[in-house]
């Protein structure tokens, strides 16, 4: 089955009402034009029925009640991770355009299958890497795109969290590579257009013992090497006392472009001690609002365009290969090419 284009509005139903669904539930019901929500769901009823009542948005009790509706074009999958492939091929098989947040899972074999399902159904699916329509990321990889800086030669990416989540939801996370740098790995990718090739990973538990008694790394540092040759490095923490520290660097042959943190205000206070600005926004749901606005935007114009959507089922699945060979690069304190982990799991790239 193939979907054709889709009138506007498009209704999204939001599969997962935590933390990032009951954003996107809000952000899709008030602030993006083009698109409503039939329905939310959540495994837990009282979650999905406090985001309903909370947005005036209606409940569904069962995922077949959406996936057998006519009211619903499209799905955002905003549950666990654990469960997007499960989420994926129903949608896929009722013939819904699919939105799912990253990473599309933890098991790349898991991953195929799910994408394999889409294919088969022809539906679109766009996966949730929002940092590419933050709009000074985008104007990075912009300026690279449209030849400003030259042959890229370099690419430097800061990611830091202002404190740990909790060592539960370490547990099940997957670990920094897979949670917290799979962001990273996709920016790379993004910026310079080209695939990642190897990767190097170092990393320490200096924040908090029970991150490592957890089995994961809290500071870590990563060296790309990309197919066109250029070189990426990722550092990411997951505690920078300042706040939620966001940059990406590019240095090429003609120049360097690089996307700083905005502040909370611009505000500048000048006293006998020196010069003070305020704080940088606290976390991703205060410094990414506008990127996860422009996502749907993206979504939105691609279904109903009859486009195929910007951030494709191998964007999802590229950095989550990344992230397994970090993992085996750290344990095995070498450099660990993508080919090696994607080759063990066949190397289904299409
Ligand atoms: N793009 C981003 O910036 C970003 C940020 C945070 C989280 N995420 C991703 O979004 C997903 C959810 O993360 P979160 O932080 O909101 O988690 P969360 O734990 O706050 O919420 C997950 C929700 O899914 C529900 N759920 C579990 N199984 C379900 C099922 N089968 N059907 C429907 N609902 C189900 C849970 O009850 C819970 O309410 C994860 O995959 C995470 O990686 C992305």
């Amino acid at each position: 089955m193939s979907l054709g284009p889709i009138t506007k509005p498009v209704r999204i139903a939001v599969l997962g009402a935590g933390r990032i669904g009951q954003m996107h539930a809000e952000l899709l019901a008030r602030r993006v034009d083009g698109a409503t929500v039939p329905f939310v769901f959540d495994a837990v009823a009282a979650t999905a029925e406090a985001v309903g009542a909370r947005l005036g948005l209606a409940v569904a009790s069962t995922i077949d009640e959406i996936m057998s509706s006519d009211q619903v074009d499209a799905v955002a999958i905003c549950s666990s991770t654990d469960t997007h492939v499960e989420l994926i091929e129903a949608a896929a098989a009722a013939g819904k355009a699919i939105f799912c947040e990253k990473p599309i899972s933890l098991d790349l074999a898991l991953v195929d299958r799910g994408l394999a399902a889409v294919r088969a159904s022809g539906v679109p699916l766009m996966i949730g890497f929002n940092r590419r329509f933050d709009p000074t990321h985008r104007a990075v990889r912009d300026a690279v795109a449209n030849g400003k800086v030259g042959d890229v030669h370099l690419v430097r990416i800061s990611s830091r969290d202002p404190s740990p989540p909790p060592i539960a939801y370490i547990k099940v996370s997957g670990g920094i590579f897979l949670d917290m740098t799979i962001h990273d790995f996709d920016m790379a990718r993004y910026v310079t257009g080209s695939e990642i090739v190897s990767v190097t990973a170092k990393g320490a538990v200096r924040v908090d013992p029970a991150i490592g008694e957890a089995g994961d790394l809290d500071t870590v540092v990563i060296v790309i090497e990309h197919a066109n040759g250029a070189i990426t490095t990722i550092d990411n923490s997951r505690q920078a006392v300042y706040g939620y520290d966001q940059r990406v660097e590019v240095l090429g042959s003609a120049g360097m472009v690089a996307s700083e943190n905005p502040l909370a205000t611009t505000t500048l206070f000048r006293d006998a001690s020196g010069t003070h600005q305020d704080t940088l926004p606290y976390f991703f749901l205060d410094r990414y609002v506008p990127s996860y606005v422009n996502e749907w935007h993206a979504f939105v114009d691609a279904i109903t365009n009859g486009n195929a959507p910007p951030v494709s089922g191998n964007d999802g699945r590229a950095p989550l290969i990344a992230g397994l060979a970090a993992w085996r690069s750290y344990r095995e304190g070498r450099t660990v090419t993508t080919a090696e982990i994607d080759d063990q799991h066949g190397g289904d790239r299409s």
